[in-house]
């Protein structure tokens, strides 16, 4: 399996993403490497880090060279709410994990993406100085011995639901197109832009929940971003957190 170093991965670019593309072997977490003074598209890329961050401040872990981890550096016009975009990613990922393995992917509200009920990627938006920084982590090659047990959701990789390996860099390349051209439809047009291909894909529909000890049956995505859940004491709109599911 060949490194994401951009000898293998600069000529198979085709869009603004990944200009520049800064390239490390081992880093604490990808999100540090960037910060506003880079161009919109600025991408870091690593085969491993020592601190990877997840969502509400836990961790990410990955063997060497197993997974794709990388950020990108976006600046979303004022009147767009950044914590969309790790829907606008999760959007990106699951099309781009469709493509490379042929089976159908979804996405969990806010942030993850499940291939077969497992999570297999998970995204992050990060605030710097008026820039987001974007975090995608996702599960390629680990064997199932490899992945995290300790997770909420069940942990997944390409490798661990199809029993095949993967290239990452044509997954990486497609993956930062993917990313490109969503978040330009989202910059222009909002969450209706992306909105066909986000709830035709949403996990957690008609799924029974539990958000912050509250239980319900989800109802869908709503435009805003929002998860709306019917609960036994009437609707609920949720903004941000985590949601437990029943499998
Ligand atoms: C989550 O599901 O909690 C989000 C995980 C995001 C992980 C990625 S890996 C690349 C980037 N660097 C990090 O430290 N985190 C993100």
């Amino acid at each position: 399996m060949r490194p994401l170093d951009p000898a293998h991965v600069e000529p198979m670019l085709r869009g603004r993403f990944g200009r520049p593309y800064l390239y490390l072997a081992q880093t604490d977490s990808t999100q540090r490497l960037l910060d506003a003074a880079q161009p919109e598209g600025a991408v870091a890329v690593a085969e491993e880090q020592t601190a990877g961050r997840g969502r509400i401040g836990r961790t990410w872990q990955a063997p060497a060279s197993s997974a794709i981890l990388v950020s990108t550096l976006l600046r979303p016009p004022p009147g767009r709410e950044p914590a969309q975009l790790t829907l606008v990613a999760a959007v990106a990922t699951a099309v781009v994990v469709e493509r490379a393995t042929g089976l159908a992917a979804q996405l969990k509200w806010p942030n993850d993406v499940m291939l077969d009920r497992r999570k297999i990627a998970g995204g992050l938006a990060e605030l710097k100085d008026g820039a987001v920084v974007l975090g995608i982590g996702l599960n390629v090659n680990q064997a199932p011995a490899e992945l995290p047990t300790e997770t909420k959701a069940v942990a997944g990789s390409l490798r661990s639901v199809t029993g095949r390996t993967y290239e990452r860099a044509p997954i990486l390349a497609d993956l930062l197109l993917e990313l490109e051209l969503r978040y330009d439809a989202w910059r222009d047009g909002g969450l209706d832009a992306i909105y066909e291909d986000l709830g035709s894909r949403d996990f957690l529909r008609g799924r029974r929940v539990t958000v912050d000890g509250v239980e319900g049956t989800a109802q869908l995505i709503t435009r805003e971003g929002r998860l709306a859940v019917a609960t036994a004491s009437g609707p609920l709109l949720v903004e941000s957190g985590e949601v437990l599911f029943d499998r």
